[in-house]
């Protein structure tokens, strides 16, 4: 049992100081002579490929510097309701073996040679958001140098996780990080640096995103963490990729057609308040905008609230409001006409004292013929008014009916019906004025809201 123990030992002490002893010393570790005359010879660097399962160091003690960086080339997708960000990057490492190392002089001066990177030890870098299986394509290569570093770059499909934040859609910005680490080295065995500024790495994947896509590439920004997960602490590099969404697709095919919606339906108001048309053409305008509103939910993000679903659901409301005004006033209108009840002092009152020329309020521009001079034809389920209201017989004609006196009173009659009738139209079209104006009002105050919350 000690017997084997001790054996044991012995062969682990023999194994390290022979693993020792062939790396340190000399630098060039590889004989490379006639390299340039009969190719390279794979025995040179079976050594090499030999110890591929361990970590490329010649005291085990100091750590592997591993330098990353990465060249993001597409924003491929991002999706909201999976909170996810695709994008294909290209990933690059650069890291020291000290087992792999010629004399270039001896060697035809040949500096750099590519070699299958299946046959080398790899740090396992990994990007921490990473959610879908590794699709890294088999058979790449890798670059050493003659002195003994040794680059590796790898294409990627990136489906990172990502807080998205679609409040602001579509005018939005996301922060989406990408986190580099390894897997298994702590930061005693691996230390990770950067092999390029984060400048430049912006600067290059900018340039290679180009503008085509939804997403427009804003910047790179960089930190270097440290994180203790027990008694192990891992060295990370976090990546902020700061993207932003090109919104005129979305201003095109949803804020514009909606704008013009709400701007007819304000419009509407103009139409005569006794007009037949003014309910029909609101009720329309409102299943066009149901109809819109179906047809470009596609546009949206299947999840969350965004300010714009605010936005529209204020225009429909905005409509449903109009149209719900349109039909008071006809029923207004429709009771002055047929049977006007009789009117307050106070409403009186104060109708005279608006109405009256010079003085506060409405004068609408549609109703060109408001109060007294109104024209019958505008006047809902009323052919022809004047028979109702303003019929004054002639006292031929209340000769004819045999009793003078009564007539007059009659007379008397329908001429306060007629005043009455006059005083009720006159009050529905100020009503509608007014409602109108709040609707204004309303739609400003809300429209600018929005507006002013989508700039913040
Ligand atoms: C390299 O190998 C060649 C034969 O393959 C041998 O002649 C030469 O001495 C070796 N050089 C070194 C530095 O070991
Ligand atoms: C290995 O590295 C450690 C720390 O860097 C050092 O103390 C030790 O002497 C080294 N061992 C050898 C054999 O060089
Ligand atoms: C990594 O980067 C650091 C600082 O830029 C540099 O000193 C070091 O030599 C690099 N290491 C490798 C293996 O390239
Ligand atoms: C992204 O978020 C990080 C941390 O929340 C912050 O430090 C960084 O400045 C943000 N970057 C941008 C461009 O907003």
């Amino acid at each position: 049992m000690e017997r084997g123990w001790l054996h044991g030992e012995g062969f682990l002490l023999c194994l390290t100081l022979h693993l020792l002893l062939q790396g340190r010393g000399d630098t060039f570790s590889i004989n490379c002579s006639g390299f340039d005359q009969h190719g390279v010879d794979p025995a040179a660097f079976q050594a090499v490929f030999d110890r591929k399962a361990f970590r490329p160091v010649t005291n085990f003690s100091s750590p592997t510097h591993v330098n990353v960086s990465f060249t993001l080339s597409a924003i491929l997708e991002v999706d909201a309701q999976l909170q996810l960000m695709t994008s294909f990057l290209w990933l690059n490492a650069i890291w020291y073996n000290p087992f792999i190392g010629w004399n270039p002089e001896e060697c035809g001066g040949i500096r750099k040679l590519s070699m299958a990177a299946e046959n080398l030890w790899l740090p396992d870098i990994f990007i921490e958001e990473f959610m879908d299986t590794d699709q890294t394509p088999r058979g790449l290569m890798a670059y050493a140098n003659s002195d003994g570093h040794v680059r590796y770059s790898k294409p990627m499909r990136v489906s990172s996780i990502c807080n998205l934040d679609i409040f602001y859609f579509p005018f939005d910005e996301q922060n989406c990080t990408l986190t580099l680490s390894s897997f298994v080295y702590t930061a005693e065995n691996m230390v990770l640096g950067m092999e390029q500024d984060v400048q430049e790495i912006s600067k290059t994947s900018q340039n290679i995103i180009g503008n085509k896509g939804e997403w427009v590439l804003q910047g790179i920004h960089q930190r270097m963490k440290k994180t203790t997960v027990g008694t192990n602490v891992f060295n990370k590099i976090i990546f902020y990729v700061a993207i932003r969404r090109r919104p005129s697709l979305y201003i095109i095919n949803l804020l514009v057609p909606s704008s013009f919606l709400i701007a007819i339906d304000a419009l509407s108001f103009y139409l005569p308040a006794g007009s037949e048309n003014r309910a029909p053409f609101k009720m329309t305008l409102l299943l066009g905008y149901n109809v819109f509103l179906l047809l470009m939910n596609d546009l949206l993000p299947a999840s969350g609230t965004p300010l714009i679903s605010v936005y529209f659901a204020l225009c429909l409301s905005l409509m449903v409001v109009s149209l719900m005004e349109t039909i008071f006033i006809t029923y207004l209108l429709h009771l002055a006409t047929t049977q006007p009840p009789p009117m307050p002092r106070w409403l009186h009152s104060l109708l005279l004292r608006c109405t009256s020329p010079g003085k506060c309020c409405p004068a609408a521009p549609q109703k060109g013929n408001t109060g007294l001079g109104l024209s019958p034809a505008h006047l809902p389920g009323v052919k022809e008014p004047v028979e109702l209201v303003g019929k004054v017989p002639s006292p031929r004609e209340a000769e004819l009916n045999g009793c003078p006196g009564s007539a007059r009173a009659q007379q008397e009659d329908e001429a306060q019906k007629q005043h009455l009738v006059s005083l009720w139209v006159r009050f529905s079209h100020m009503m509608d004025t007014l409602l109108f104006r709040l609707y204004l009002l309303f739609m400003a105050t809300s429209i600018t809201t929005v507006i002013v919350l989508w700039n913040t």
